[in-house]
């Protein structure tokens, strides 16, 4: 695949995230929720004018060059209803928005994917968007638990459903240059370090009915953008991948390119607390600017991050934060 454009600027609203933090300082190029309310229109502080926060990630990409701007949505959180009560909030322009990616196969990225597409489909007077997804991500999954039994996770809309609701849908497993190549969105993510080792005691329902072993999530994918005089962003919603794998991905996808930031769920929390250290040791071998912790991040993990890179290299996303990278 060819590389993909050089962007002006790239600006990231976070739709939906974990986390609400709308008094938080933050560095200049973050804009709190506050601000970004205020510029959509909010004249009164209320809690009906905020947004809320859930269990996972929706952002939406714009992209500019010139005097045009492009937008992608990278997953849709796990709920429909936070989708259409923060984006009306935050003045997010769904009829703008041309393609949208899910990451992988799980609820907290894809719940509220219908409910996106029937926003964009009705602002946009019903033309299909493409939906880019993974081949693998559709088998029911669960988490197995100690008493032998499955806890299950809600399924991911079909194709034939997500058609039905606006999207066109793109399945497969290798690169692609979405919007004719404003953004990258990569294929299976190598597995190359020791300790990142996935999603450990995820099953998932083979065709003859029996549950079976699926740690690795291999139907993950990270989407990328090149902004002129800074280098590669790279967005990783859940990464069972492993954020370092990620990175090594996205460092052989753009050779000559500087890694400039990451953005998005580091999946640091629950079993994975136990690879804080030797993650954030090999994080600082990528010459990152800026480290942008969210959704699955965890708490500890945070910290970590803090303590190793500090402020404002680190700067932690929550819902209706805008990032932007680029002047
Ligand atoms: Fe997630």
């Amino acid at each position: 695949m060819d590389s993909i454009l050089e962007l002006d600027r790239l600006d990231v609203q976070v739709l939906v995230d974990n986390v609400t933090d709308t008094l938080s300082s933050a560095p200049p190029f973050v804009a709190r929720e506050q601000q970004v309310l205020r510029r959509a229109g909010m004249l009164r502080a209320s809690g009906a004018a905020m947004c809320c926060a859930n269990h996972g990630l929706s952002l939406v990409l714009s992209a500019t060059i010139g005097g045009a701007t492009r937008r992608l949505l990278f997953d849709a959180g796990p709920l429909g209803d936070a989708v259409g009560w923060n984006g009306s909030r935050l003045g997010v322009d769904f009829a703008a928005i041309e393609a949208v990616v899910l990451s992988h196969g799980h609820w907290d990225h894809a719940g509220g994917l219908l409910a996106a597409f029937d926003l964009i489909s009705a602002a946009n007077h019903g033309r299909a968007v493409p939906c880019y997804l993974h081949p693998g991500m559709f088998a029911e999954r669960g988490m197995s638990q100690s008493d032998g039994g499955v806890f299950p996770m809600d399924f991911i809309p079909t194709p034939e459903t997500l058609a039905a609701h606006g999207a066109t849908p793109v399945v497969a497993d290798t690169p692609r240059a979405p919007l004719e190549g404003w953004f990258y969105l990569s294929g299976e993510i190598p597995r190359r370090t020791a300790y990142e080792r996935g999603l450990p005691g995820q099953v998932r329902r083979a065709p003859d009915g029996r549950w079976i072993p699926d740690p690795l999530l291999m139907d993950e994918r990270f989407v990328a953008a090149r902004v002129r005089g800074k280098g590669v962003v790279v967005f990783s919603a859940c990464s069972h991948a492993g954020i370092v794998n990620v990175l090594h991905a996205a460092r052989d996808a753009f050779p000559d390119d500087t890694l400039h930031a990451v953005m998005g769920g580091f999946h640091l929390s629950g079993e994975n607390e136990a690879i804080i250290a030797e993650t954030v040791r090999d994080l600082g071998g990528f010459g990152l600017t800026t480290i942008v912790p969210a959704h699955c991040t965890g708490w500890r993990a945070l910290g970590a991050l803090v303590r190793a890179f500090g402020e404002p290299m680190v700067a932690p996303g929550a819902v209706g934060k805008a990032f932007r990278f680029g002047d």
